[in-house]
């Protein structure tokens, strides 16, 4: 590992940051070290490796080998819902069954039940849909992140489940990367102090609290810097390498942690991605020295997807290397009898030192007492005061908000906007504007999202319009943008279809051809255009930008699409400012603030008022 050294100056910086964020953080997980050790000396190495697998709900073979393999936690990846179905009673019996499991062990430690609720309790059905963290980075409001951290956790335990892969603290660099979506920014002092609002909001009733959720970092670390053509199909971005030096790679990438840390995250996920050729989740150097040791992180790692099979053609010897550098916990979804099998033998044999394990189930043991679910009194189940809150008004509002504050105005003339509510006839037209799946963007309800308006309730952007206007406007709509004659406006929402992680990465940043139709049909109609855009990143968007007498870029936006109409009827002004820069053409990219590259299209920060 090439490990320049920093400027002197450089590291005093980091040094000093370093004493005075010790100094800040919450109390430590030290009064739990007694209790910790205690029982960890009780443990047989059988019980001591089942912690430290974590299976997923759908790769489950029978719900029994929670017993019979001690695991530690199981996950629901994307889509890995209840085989009753995705309703919150679902979840909520699904999850009590699986502790209820948990509770014949031996030792009785229940499990820590793992999820992507990145945007809200997103794979449930009813669940209050956020905006994408990129939104969240244009609002920046870091009161409001933690506001949504904490209904999110809210919605979330009202199920009972009680850990969440949130938040992302990636700092993309190149829009072309299918996750861009999920960083709140291009600019790490952004991603830093929207992913510490996060974790305190997750976190706020107090880890053993009935209303907070166990927050994990991810993807640790510099997955949003991965070059172009550095992934394995040589085509893409997700899962690539980073390719920078050691200060780039602090500076930008590392960054975000330390106040994540400070903010109490006691789960990091280790990234696909490698840095200069080294995969992160076979990094000693990043897991143990710097994120263990300097950064002086207390809680315990864990895997991604079956990232650790990525590690060397042979299992066994890829286990090996991520435990050995410092993994704690292994997202084996289906593989976990083998991997379960496979480190009790490197164990055996001294590939695995004994005292390597008893770090990683001490990490995890500690976190569980932390959150309270070592008490005498723990009930692994939901929540009815919390369920009786899931998905109301009161947390919509917050989400509408939410909307209001993301949204970014690139364009208005001659004060297109604000929109009358009392027009004759305003016309709306792009098959986007009726579609909750393109609302929300990946992970809503199935991994990659879904088109359409079967994947949850919510509120629609057509429909918000038609519930803004007066008694005297009628609304009138087109997919294709054609009928708009005789209106006195038009509002084409247009944008990506849905997607998640490298099924996202995209070389072109293109408008699929219809989108475009769209609005050069409504455009043919001589009346002023409206364009909102759904996307989950700046796209190319000259051409539309030309025909749009106004423009609004909002993002995903999630369930409550009367945030977009608040404002396009000027209830509200637009305040959000690019939390990345939008480029000009595709060959300027990776363009971000202070590369030194010129003219972008819109320069990080700007947004107009009115
Ligand atoms: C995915 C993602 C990660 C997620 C995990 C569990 O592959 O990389 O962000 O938390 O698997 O779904």
């Amino acid at each position: 590992m090439n490990k320049k050294k920093w400027g002197s100056a450089g590291l005093g910086i980091f040094v000093l940051g370093l004493l005075v964020s010790c100094a800040s953080r919450p109390a430590g997980l030290s009064r739990y070290d007694e209790p910790a050790r205690e029982l960890l000396n009780k443990m047989t190495l059988d019980e001591k490796i089942g912690q430290m697998v974590q299976a997923d709900n759908a790769g489950l073979k029978d719900p029994t080998d929670v017993q019979t393999y001690y695991l530690g936690s199981v996950l629901s990846g994307g889509g890995s819902d209840p085989t009753a179905g995705n309703s919150m009673e679902a979840w909520t019996e699904h999850y009590e069954a699986l502790q209820k499991q948990a509770a014949q062990t031996r030792l009785r430690i229940p499990l820590l039940y793992g999820i992507d609720a990145v945007h809200g309790h997103n794979n449930v059905l009813g669940a209050v849909i956020f905006p994408h963290n990129i939104g969240l980075g244009c609002a920046d409001n870091p009161k409001l992140v933690k506001q949504i951290g904490q209904i999110t956790a809210k919605e979330m335990r009202a199920t009972g489940i009680q850990w969440t892969f949130a938040p992302c603290v990636t700092v993309p660099q190149d829009e072309r990367w299918g996750r861009t979506y999920e960083g709140f920014s291009e600019d790490p002092e952004l991603v830093s102090r929207l992913g510490e609002a996060y974790v305190l909001g997750l976190q706020a009733d107090g880890l053993s609290g009935a209303e907070s959720v166990l927050a994990c970092a991810k993807h640790f670390v510099g997955d949003g810097g991965t070059v172009a053509g550095s992934t394995r199909n040589r085509r893409g971005w997700d899962q690539g390498d980073t390719q920078c030096d050691e200060e780039t790679f602090r500076r930008i990438h590392l960054f975000p942690y330390q106040d994540a840390i400070n903010a109490g995250a006691l789960t990091i996920m280790p990234s696909y991605s490698s840095w200069n050729g080294i995969k992160c989740s076979a990094n000693k150097y990043l897991l143990t020295d710097v994120l263990k040791g300097e950064m002086k992180f207390e809680g315990f790692l864990i895997s991604d997807w079956d990232a650790i099979r990525q590690l060397d053609p042979d299992y066994k010897t890829a286990i090996a290397i991520s435990i050995n550098a410092g993994m704690d916990m292994a997202m084996e979804p289906n593989g976990y009898r083998e991997f379960f099998t496979l480190l009790k033998e490197l164990v055996e044999e001294g590939t695995v030192p004994m005292s390597r394990i008893d770090d990683a189930v001490f990490r995890i043991l500690r976190v569980k007492f932390a959150m309270g679910m070592m008490d005498e009194d723990y009930v692994g189940e939901g929540n009815p005061a919390l369920q009786a809150q899931f998905g109301s008004d009161e947390h919509r509002a917050v989400a509408r908000q939410a909307v209001r504050e993301s949204l970014v105005l690139l364009k208005n003339e001659k004060q297109t906007l604000p929109v009358s509510k009392t027009l004759g006839r305003i016309h709306v037209a792009g098959q986007a504007a009726d579609n909750i799946g393109y609302q929300c963007g990946g992970w809503t309800i199935q991994w990659q999202g879904q088109s359409g308006n079967v994947t949850t309730g919510g509120t629609t952007i057509l429909s918000a319009i038609k519930q803004s206007v007066s008694d005297q406007t009628s609304v009138t709509y087109s997919k294709d943008g054609t009928g708009a004659n005789g209106a006195d406006i038009g509002i084409v929402v247009v944008g990506e279809p849905p997607y998640a992680e490298g099924s996202g990465d995209n070389r072109e940043l293109k408008l699929a051809p219809a989108e475009l139709a769209a609005v050069n049909n409504l455009k043919a109609s001589g009346i002023p255009v409206v364009v909102v855009l759904l996307s989950g990143r700046p796209l190319i968007i000259n051409d539309v930008l030309d025909q749009a007498d106004a423009f609004v870029a909002a993002w995903l936006p999630g369930t409550e699409g009367q945030g977009v109409s608040d404002l396009l009827f000027g209830d509200y002004p637009f305040t959000g400012k690019l939390s990345f820069t939008w480029p000009r053409s595709i060959d300027q990219l990776p363009i971000n603030k202070g590369d030194g590259k010129e003219n972008p299209l819109f320069p990080f920060g700007f947004g107009l008022t009115k």
